[in-house]
């Protein structure tokens, strides 16, 4: 049989010990999809000592991953430390310099650095690949570099950060406010260490700008996605949208215009009956829509052990095969520094606002909506109080600057209590 291909694993976390467990519970499935055996030769963490639950005897044992990355017996490094900087990075130059293949996990440190990255690995015929950076299970980085290679992509959109999600299902099927909800999930361990990776949108957001760069060409520029974390959401949004038919999403969109690149991460709003509508808790979704190949639609765990180091192990069995796709699904050199576009796509848009409850105050915010040239789809006022009366309205397509000029107008009619809120619909 060929000789086995040698990995030196780096970061023994939730995703390096779902990568142990695969490559020892199943070598001969591996082996046999691989054309040659998968094995271990080392391994490195931080701390050595800590029980792990499994025996780790068997493999050479470096504290420094720099040292594993650069072992004779490592064909492979697997990046599972995290990090933008430091170790990660310090140890996925060290392999790459060593000519080593790299398969890794980290969103952060790609988004920051992958283009240098790639180029340095093309320099030393060495591979990159992170299907587990995106998504967690969902081959979605597979599904850009080859099942839909043929297709001018059009828009990629998803959900792409599971703890958002559950904040956000949870909020609405419990009936509990944000603050509640995200002590929950604290709880339930699902936030990052720095919980504003999460619903800051950042984390998200290095998962967009990996597959902008796959699905158009272009350098990788996480700085150009314009954030927004789910904080601002109210349990009042997410009743009044469900109320006219949208569920509130984390939502990614990437695509190519005539003004540019848009790479949006932000609370949008989508049609409660879609197949983003209807995702519940930590799941993921990823769409893809290709010239030829229409919409496509991935649904799957987007973090944990399994469905972690599921994705990590294609990577590694790819490598094992010979398969050398170039990292971002085409040469780093050939990659374009893609123009951001200065302002989003027009789209309807969701607007709530207190209004005193007296006559004519209705009239003065239509005339600010009319002046500012957007036109009202749908309108609904809410139980109100005394004095001030809930409405909810969904415009007509809208750019972000028009509703913005209608938002300062607002002010000037004095009948709008209050900061009105306004979120994007999405169309999808
Ligand atoms: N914290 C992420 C999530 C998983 O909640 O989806 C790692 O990217």
């Amino acid at each position: 049989m060929t000789a086995p291909l040698r990995l030196g694993i780096a970061g023994l976390g939730t995703v390096g010990l779902g990568v142990l467990d695969i490559v020892r519970k199943q070598p001969d499935l591996l082996a046999h999809r691989a054309g040659r055996p998968i094995e271990i030769t080392g391994i490195s963490a931080r701390s050595h000592n800590k029980d792990r639950g499994m025996d780790l005897s068997g493999y050479a044992w470096e504290a420094d991953p720099v040292a594993l990355a650069k072992r004779d017996d490592v064909d492979v490094f697997v990046e599972l430390i995290g990090g933008d900087t430091g170790p990660a990075l310090d140890a996925t130059k060290a392999a790459i310099s060593a000519g080593k293949d790299v398969v890794t996990a980290n969103k952060a440190m790609l988004a920051h650095h992958g283009q240098d990255l790639a180029e340095t690995a093309e320099k030393a015929g060495a591979v990159i690949r992170f299907e587990a950076a995106v998504a967690g299970g969902i081959p979605v980085v597979k599904a850009l570099t080859e099942g839909l290679a043929g297709n001018v992509i059009t828009r990629v959109m998803g959900v792409m950060n599971g703890t958002c999600n559950y904040i956000l299902t949870r909020m609405e099927s419990a009936g509990l406010p944000y603050d509640e909800v995200f002590a929950e999930a604290d709880a339930l361990g699902y936030l990052e260490a720095d919980p504003n990776l999460d619903v800051g949108g950042i984390d998200a957001g290095h998962k967009l700008s990996l597959l902008a760069a796959i699905a158009f060409g272009t350098k990788v520029s996480f700085d150009a996605v314009e954030l927004e974390g789910i904080g601002r959401i109210t349990i009042e949004d997410i009743a009044q949208a469900a109320d006219m038919g949208y569920k509130i999403k984390l939502l990614g969109v990437a695509q190519m215009t005539g003004r540019g690149l848009e790479q949006r991460m932000s609370p949008c709003l989508v049609p409660d009956d879609s197949p983003l509508g209807q995702l519940q808790g930590g799941t993921n979704m990823v769409v893809i829509e290709g010239d030829s190949a229409g919409q496509i639609v991935l649904r799957g765990a987007g973090a944990g052990r399994g469905p972690t180091a599921s994705a990590v192990m294609a990577d590694v069995i790819d490598l094992a095969r010979g398969f050398r796709v170039s990292t971002f699904g085409r040469p780093a050199t050939a990659l374009t520094q893609a123009i951001p576009a200065k302002a989003a796509a027009p789209a309807p848009y969701y607007l709530r606002m207190t209004l005193q409850d007296k006559p004519g105050a209705l009239a003065k915010v239509a005339t600010v909506l009319g002046e500012a040239g957007i036109s009202v789809d749908r309108m609904r006022q809410y139980g109100h109080s005394d004095a001030t009366a809930p409405v909810l309205i969904v415009t007509h397509k809208t750019t972000r600057d028009a509703l913005d000029h209608a938002i300062t107008g607002f002010t000037d009619t004095k009948v709008v209590v209050g900061s009105p809120v306004a979120i994007r619909i999405e169309s999808v």
